[in-house]
């Protein structure tokens, strides 16, 4: 096979994401697509509809992933999987996970050009819900499909209005039972996730491509805060449970947790913070706070996790608050497959394209596919490494090397 031939449209590409990053639910540049609103549900469309025009077979599960298929000429055969998410966190940019999706797509056309004929097939996949956005949960299409997380427990998450995510995906015309998302054993043969790095590495040190050894543990929870509202004016300071001053306590807990764990790769953030009832002149009565904490390594990661927890259980004490700490997901790391990596060097040494072998930061699907097949993925850059900001951004020429170091990874593991 003859790297040469491999040709991508990279204007057509361009376009594409432009045209995805309409659908939004904040102006431009922000793109804010959140499970199964509108936005979201014109995503998947106009998604389809460019798989369909590969002439791709294309089939829904009752999570909401979207499929793909290009047949091999042995299509008995375990597939090789690619793919990522087009769901947006609010004010975020167009490269997330988008360029994962489309960016296979293209890979699949520029194989289809080609005239090669590979043995398996390819199967590009769109995963429901990669942001925890709506359900405080990430990746749970890829975790229902490697049975991470099980249907019941999927089916009962709820969003902040209080419905189900199985509501919500029945009211998104998604048929059929969650328990039949996980895919069959053997169902891929490998998995290769593009992604934009997230991360100023690659463009610090100008390298083009970078090979994931691993992705990082990540861990969220959920802490709900409750004690008294009342008027700002009349409620003497040594009467009041102040939830607010509870939370101030614990978000400068999680940052310093981090700070002091002594390792680089120890990494907290509080991200959300909603206080009830918020009014100027109400003392806050309830606050709900929602803490991601990650590592490298699991046991620094989860000594982090511990520590919160007892900064929240001795500012609960101290002020006489009640305090609920719900672990939303504690994921150890993954390994990447040492035949995927090397399926995606050897595709950088045909394209005599530089590659840095690197752990990721942020999770992604490829995080749950690792435990059902050999996962991968190919890291590009992003200019000054910005990522979950209107801002986000890579170059169509950056995304282009992705694209073509992608489709000879595939065609490599797919096989002629
Ligand atoms: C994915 O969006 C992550 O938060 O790592
Ligand atoms: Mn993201
Ligand atoms: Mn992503």
């Amino acid at each position: 096979m003859e790297s040469a031939k491999v040709e991508v449209n990279v204007a057509r590409l361009t376009k594409e994401l432009e045209q995805l990053a309409q659908f939004s639910e904040t102006d431009p540049p922000a793109v804010t697509r959140i499970l199964f609103t509108q936005p979201d549900l014109k995503a998947r469309a106009f998604l389809k509809g460019l798989f369909a025009a590969a002439g791709l077979s294309i089939r829904d599960d009752p999570a909401g992933n979207i499929f793909a298929r290009w047949p091999g000429s042995d299509s008995a055969l375990p597939a090789v999987g690619t793919g990522s998410h087009t769901d947006a966190i609010p004010f975020s940019g167009r490269y997330d996970g988008t360029v994962g999706v489309l960016g296979a797509l293209e890979a699949v056309r520029a194989l289809q050009a080609t005239g090669w004929r590979l043995r398996r097939s390819i199967e590009i996949v769109m995963f429901t819900s990669e942001e925890p956005t709506r359900f405080g949960l990430g990746c749970v299409g890829s975790r229902l499909m490697s049975r991470s997380l099980p249907a019941a427990r999927a089916a009962a998450l709820k969003d902040s209005s209080g419905a189900t995510f199985e509501e919500v995906r029945r009211a998104a015309g998604c048929s059929g039972e969650l328990e039949s998302v996980p895919l069959p054993v053997g169902h891929y043969f490998a998995f290769v996730e593009m992604h934009i790095e997230q991360g100023p590495l690659l463009e610090r040190e100008a390298i083009p491509i970078g090979a994931v050894s691993a992705i990082a543990a990540p861990a969220a929870l959920r802490v709900r805060l409750e004690g008294e509202s009342g008027h700002a004016g009349g409620v003497l300071m040594p009467d009041r449970k102040d939830t607010l001053c509870a939370a101030a306590e614990i978000v400068l807990a999680v940052e310093r947790a981090a700070n002091e764990s002594g390792r680089a790769d120890s990494v907290a953030t509080t991200g959300v913070c909603k206080v009830h009832p918020g009014a100027v002149n109400a003392i806050p009565g309830r606050v709900l706070l929602e803490i991601d904490i990650r590592d490298t390594q699991l046991e620094p990661r989860d000594r982090i996790v511990a520590q919160v927890r007892q900064a929240i259980a001795q500012s609960a004490d101290r002020r006489g608050i009640r305090a609920e700490v719900e672990l939303l997901n504690a994921d150890p790391p993954a390994e990447a497959g040492r035949e995927v990596v090397s399926a995606i060097q050897a595709a950088c040494r045909r394209l005599e394209t530089p590659c840095k072998l690197m752990v990721s930061r942020a999770y992604h699907d490829a995080l749950f596919m690792a435990r059902i097949c050999p996962m991968g993925m190919i890291f590009i850059p992003c200019k000054d490494g910005i990522s979950h900001r209107p801002d986000e951004y890579s170059s169509p020429d950056a995304i282009a090397k992705g694209v073509r170091v992608l489709a000879l990874a595939l065609a490599e593991l797919a096989g002629s």
